[in-house]
């Protein structure tokens, strides 16, 4: 049919009224979305899905909450700790995607969440559930039904660290949204991420922290971030990232160590492993500290996973600080090193400074603006790491 007589609601959307979850969203739900929440088993994909049902039923929504690995006694005890009340809400505890898909288009709720996909069968496919033929059935199913009637639906899916088994990955291009939920596991902080979003921008995160009453909105990120942060040590520095559009203070620490063993040790958290590499071997060639012969551990502090380039200067700095036991101060940075050790500049400077000076760090070394030190060895020099 002609474009132009095609009919399109642009703007209908429904806040789950969680802030966080609706901004990642774009906004809100769509009509007929098909979302694809993926994380760890134990991160809290349930708790958080149980949360939003609870705030779309009290803002006057109707949600079905289809679970095949929990009772329903187990999630009217998790709601009534979380203080949901219940009304709005439906629970379905089956492993019967279609018996799921035929309960959802009786009550026509604003939501259908299906906990987990890999855990939902049909039979009329084969295999066991959780294999692949099962899921991606069973997802198509859940999906069309989404299409049909405008039905919003949230599909749950378990990754593994490596990346999942028959899972998410596959359904990753079926679905109009694809979010996830990470954490680590030794901190409270989680980061809801979208990878992909038909109706909004992707690379946007919200960030929640894990407490005892479930999963809670995190007000000031930055300065949770870097409370305890103390820049008179050696081997720490501030560097603000941007998820989405929104600027973020995390703590980049280093610690450089001699070693005994042969393959010096390596550990990093929260950082690319590749880029971090990279970052040694340049270091490794524009200095004289033998960094290929050091250990080193990089950490971000927290629980969150900076994937950005714009990280390189500040792991750099960190790495340095430690290496020559020299404290950087209150300092943030920011820039891209290239693998002939020049520094790039990186998008959103302002916003990062911005950032970094309401939270009272005025000293900034960065590739933006008149005073970029243009390559690595000039910041090293100028946060007083090297001699001139
Ligand atoms: P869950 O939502 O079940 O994870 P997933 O569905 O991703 O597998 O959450 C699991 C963890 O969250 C569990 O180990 C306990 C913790 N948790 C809290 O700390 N506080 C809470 O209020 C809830 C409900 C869970
Ligand atoms: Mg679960």
């Amino acid at each position: 049919m002609p474009l132009a007589e095609v009919g399109h609601s642009s703007d209908a959307r429904r806040r789950v009224t969680i802030e966080e979850f609706d901004r990642v969203l774009g906004g809100g739900l769509v009509d007929g979305a098909a979302i694809l929440v993926g994380g760890e088993p134990g991160v809290g994909k349930s708790t958080l899905l149980l949360q939003a049902a609870g705030a779309l039923a009290a803002d006057g929504g109707t949600v079905l909450l289809a679970t095949a690995e929990e009772s329903a006694e187990q999630i009217a005890l998790r709601s009534a700790r979380l203080g949901i009340s219940g009304d709005g809400i439906e629970v379905l505890a089956v492993d019967d995607i279609d018996a799921i898909i035929a309960a959802a288009d009786r009550s026509r709720p604003d939501l259908l969440v299906v906990d987990s996909i890999q855990t939902v069968a049909t039979g009329e496919a084969g295999g066991s559930p959780g294999g692949v033929s099962q899921v991606r059935e069973a997802a198509a199913r859940a999906i069309r039904f989404a299409k049909n009637t405008g039905v919003a639906v949230v599909l749950v899916g378990h990754v593994t660290k490596e990346g999942g088994i028959a899972g998410p990955k596959l359904l990753e291009h079926m679905v109009d949204v694809v979010l996830s939920l990470e954490g680590d596991p030794d901190h409270g902080l989680r980061t809801l991420r979208s990878m992909k979003n038909r109706f909004g921008p992707t690379h946007v995160a919200g960030l929640f922290e894990m407490r005892q009453e479930g999963l809670a909105e995190v007000a000031d990120p930055s300065a949770a971030l870097i409370d305890g942060w103390r820049g008179s040590v050696p081997g720490t520095v501030v560097f603000p990232t941007v998820e989405g559009r929104r600027p973020v203070l995390v703590e980049v620490q280093a610690l450089v160590a001699p070693t005994t063993l042969p393959h010096p040790r390596r550990s990093f958290r929260g950082v690319e492993p590749p880029r971090v590499h990279q970052l040694l071997a340049v270091l490794d060639r524009h200095t004289d500290l033998g960094v290929a012969g050091l250990e080193v551990y990089v950490n971000v502090v927290g629980g969150m996973r900076v994937v950005e380039p714009a990280a390189d200067l500040a792991v750099a700095l960190a790495v340095v600080s430690s290496a020559v036991s020299t404290p950087l101060g209150p300092l943030a940075a920011w820039g891209e090193v290239g693998l002939t050790g020049e520094l790039r500049s990186v998008p959103m400077s302002k916003r990062r400074l911005e950032e970094a000076q309401r939270l009272g760090i005025d000293r900034v070394i960065a590739t933006n603006g008149d005073a970029s030190p243009g390559l690595l060895i000039d910041a090293l020099t100028s946060a007083g790491l090297i001699p001139d």
